[in-house]
Formats: structure tokens, sequence, C-alpha cells
């Protein structure tokens, strides 16, 4: 990727020496390339806009949180996708407007609801329950609340079943076959008006027609919705693409197929019923995954079963791996373009067998004080960071044509300590 070059033997990301960040901020250390984001962004924005003028791109904000590229993405025109109210706060915080944002969720809690009529935010409904409950709750505060429901278009697709969002046995939305009585319910309602549809099938999907399908299903939906009156402002399709961790592996789709497999689904009927809702997109991983990568230093090799090379971030940084079995690629940035001399498993500092960053991987002869930099680190990676084994999180750096600042310190023991109160007898 463009973002990433060699330069003296060392990995430079974003115009920056990888050694010198280590050296400057210490590891482990996210780095994150601004500009790539920005690249990202707009790939989806330019291939959608082709088909089709009211398109808009709304973050996952859960992919990676970090108020830095809210902004880098608010600045850019996106809304996003936020799961919580953490989330909202953070989108609102960054320069989002409201109405570009959507509150979505499986199990939301009042507080949450009360949060986005507050704001201004529109909500997507999983539930009956939560259409009950966010009716109640406009009328107390003589609000007209815009929603929409996820619907649950019972698709298998190709990734890892713990990130397969649509199956029909999943825990999201309201069954296809059951929507158009959620959507009546929801017309009848006084505080409510249904405006929009929800979609997710699934993240890390590398082939678009599970994506085609899906707006199908959505458009079938959409049809039978505008026959029963309900007036489309929106129509959500959901997550983006997955990533191509394994770089000698096939490509990801790119941005144009994907926009290629799924807009004429959606303007061949949205042209044919005379409505012009905005398509929104909800990608996360995409956005985010290739502008950022995860520098950890080697403690330690050990020649045992295996080589093992111990680094200073584990499954507390970086979780995907062992969550997921997923791959990513692991090369030595202070000796980036020295050939492969062994067979090396990168194990972090945490005390769970499970904690391999990535399994017997060719590398140069490695070294305790080398650097390991784990790339496409910039989705789920941070944001799903723990205090596991009593280690704070690690700072975060953005990179931009060669300047570098943090975004988030790493913290403290202080921090650690931080939230803890000691019960009376224990004092
Ligand atoms: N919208 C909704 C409602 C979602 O549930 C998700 C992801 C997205 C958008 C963003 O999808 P993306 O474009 O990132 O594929 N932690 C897992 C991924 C979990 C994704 C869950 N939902 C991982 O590290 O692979």
């Amino acid at each position: 990727p463009s973002h990433l070059t060699i330069e003296n033997s060392h990995l430079m990301i974003g115009g920056c020496d990888t050694v010198q960040l280590a050296f400057t901020h210490g590891t482990p250390l996210y780095v994150t390339d601004e500009i790539r984001i920005r690249e990202n962004f707009r790939g989806y924005l330019t291939a959608m806009s082709g088909y089709y003028p009211k398109i808009r791109v709304l973050y996952a904000a859960k992919a990676n949180g970090n108020l830095s590229i809210m902004k880098i993405l608010a600045q850019e025109g996106a809304g996003a996708d936020v799961f919580s109210s953490g989330e909202l706060h953070l989108a609102l915080l960054s320069g989002m407007k409201p109405e570009h944002l959507l509150f979505n969720g499986s199990s939301k809690t009042e507080a949450d609801h009360r949060l986005a009529i507050e704001k201004g935010v529109r909500v997507s409904l999983d539930s009956l329950d939560e259409l009950a409950q966010i009716d109640r709750i406009a009328g107390e505060a003589g609000k007209i609340v815009e929603v929409s429901f996820r619907v649950n278009p019972a698709l298998d697709v190709p990734t890892h079943p713990k990130i397969a969002t649509g199956l029909a046995t999943s825990k999201f939305g309201i069954p296809a076959a059951e929507i158009t009585d959620a959507y009546a319910a929801a017309l009848a309602c006084k505080h409510v008006i249904p405006v929009g549809i929800h979609c997710h099938i699934g993240s890390q999907i590398l082939e678009v027609e599970p994506f085609a399908k899906e707006a199908q299903v959505m458009m079938e939906v959409v049809e039978e919705l505008h026959r029963m009156g309900v007036k489309f402002k929106f129509v959500d399709l959901g997550g983006g693409l997955g990533v191509a961790y394994d770089h000698n592996g096939p490509d990801a789709p790119t941005f144009s197929a994907y926009a290629g497999a799924v807009m004429p689904v959606c303007t061949s009927v949205l042209g044919r019923l005379g409505i012009s809702p905005e398509i929104w997109i909800e990608p996360g991983r995409s956005m985010v995954c290739d502008s950022t990568l995860l520098l950890t230093k080697v403690n330690s090799v050990k020649k045992a079963h295996k080589s093992f090379v111990n680094v200073d971030a584990g499954f507390n940084l970086l979780i995907r791996p062992a969550m997921y079995d997923s791959y990513h690629e692991v090369l030595i940035a202070n000796r980036a373009d020295e050939k492969p001399a062994g067979t090396y498993t990168v194990t972090g500092p945490i005390c769970e067998t499970g904690d391999i960053l990535a399994h017997d991987r060719q590398l140069p002869a490695v070294m305790a004080g080398d650097l390991v930099a784990v790339l496409d680190a910039g989705a789920y990676g941070y944001s799903m960071a723990s205090q596991y084994n009593g280690r704070g999180r690690c700072g975060e750096v953005l990179v931009k044509q060669g300047k570098a600042e943090l975004m988030r310190r790493a913290e403290t023991l202080d921090d650690l300590m931080a939230a803890l109160i000691t019960p009376s007898w224990l004092q």
C-alpha cells in the first residue's frame, strides 16, 4: 500500500519512520495514517455516487472510535453508525451532524433512547419492545422521533460465524417475514415515524455477491413498505467490504466492484417506485483497517518447541487473532527489507497460551530489541483492547505526510487504579 514504504531498511508509514516513532513514544504503539482514511472514505463515496446522487457514508464507529479519526471523517462529510451512547457522544463531539447518525443496537436502554431523542438522532429499532419504549419516551418528551427497523435478511455469508450478523439464527433484526407487521405497528404509533430501513449481513466478507443479495432483499421489503405508506428518507445497506489481511492472498473487492454489485439493484427498484431516499452504507473495517499498524518491541526470542518471538503487545491490544483466528501480516520494522531466515511465532505478554499474534511466519533472524509491525490493525484493534493482566492500553499516534502526534496517550498505573473504590470494611 502507498502509505507504507521502506527507507534505510526501516518501515515508514505516512512518511514517518516507525523506528523513530517507537523511540519517541515507546511501545506498544498504534500508528494511523490520516491520508489513508480519507482515501478509503472517498473510495466508497465516489464509487457509489457514480450510480446515484444521494449517497451517505456512515462510519461504523465501533471499528475505531478515536475522536481524531472521527474528526477526520467528520471533515470528509461522513456520518456514523453508533451502537452506544458513548459512540453517539463521540460522533457529535467530532462534529458530525445528528441527522447523519444512526443509533443502532439490539439491546438499547431507556437512557440510550432518551439521549437519541434529546440530540435529534434517528434510531434503528431491533424489536417491538424497543418500538413501544421509544414511542413512550418520545411522547413524554413531546417529540416525534424518526426510526427505522433492522431487517434480518436470513442470509448465510462467507465469513467467521461470530461476525455473520444476518443469519436467520442471529440475534439481530426483525425477520423479513414479520417486517411489515413491525412497520404497521410503527405507523400506528403517535410519537414515532418510520422513515428508513436498515440491515447488516456480516463483517469481513470478501465477495460482493452477498451484498447484492442483501440489496435485493432490502429492495423487496422497501417496495412492500412503500406500498403500505412508509415514506422512505433512507435505506441503510449496512457494513462494508472485508479486507485482504493476507498480502500474498487474493485482493479484496474494490469499492467500484461493491458499488457495481449493489447500486443497480437499488436504483432500478427505487426508479420504478419513483422514490429517491438517501442510500446509506455503514463501513467500519474497510475505512480504517489498512490505515494503522501496531508497533510492538521484541522482549526476547526463545527457541523451544518453536521459535517464539515474545513481544510487548498481546491480545490485550489486538484480540482478533485470538478471538477469530484472524491473520495479520507482521514484519520486522527495523530491518524491513531483509530476507526471511527462519520460522517464528509471535506471542504477546499475556498469561494465556492463546496469546499469539502470528503463527509460524517466515521472518529475518529476529533478535531481542527488534521492532515488530503488525499490519492492518486499524479496525477492531484498539477499540477491542482491554486492561487484562494489569496492563494499561497503549498510545495511539496519528501521522500525516511526515508529521506525527499522539491522538491518545498510553494509560498509566494511575489510570488502572482510577475507577477502583475500596468498600468501607476493607479500608
Ligand atoms: N453496521 C453494523 C450494524 C454492524 O454491526 C457492523 C459491524 C458494521 C456496520 C461495520 O461492519 P464492517 O464494515 O466493519 O464490516 N470485531 C470483529 C468485527 C465485528 C463487526 C460487527 N459489526 C472483527 O474484528 O473482525
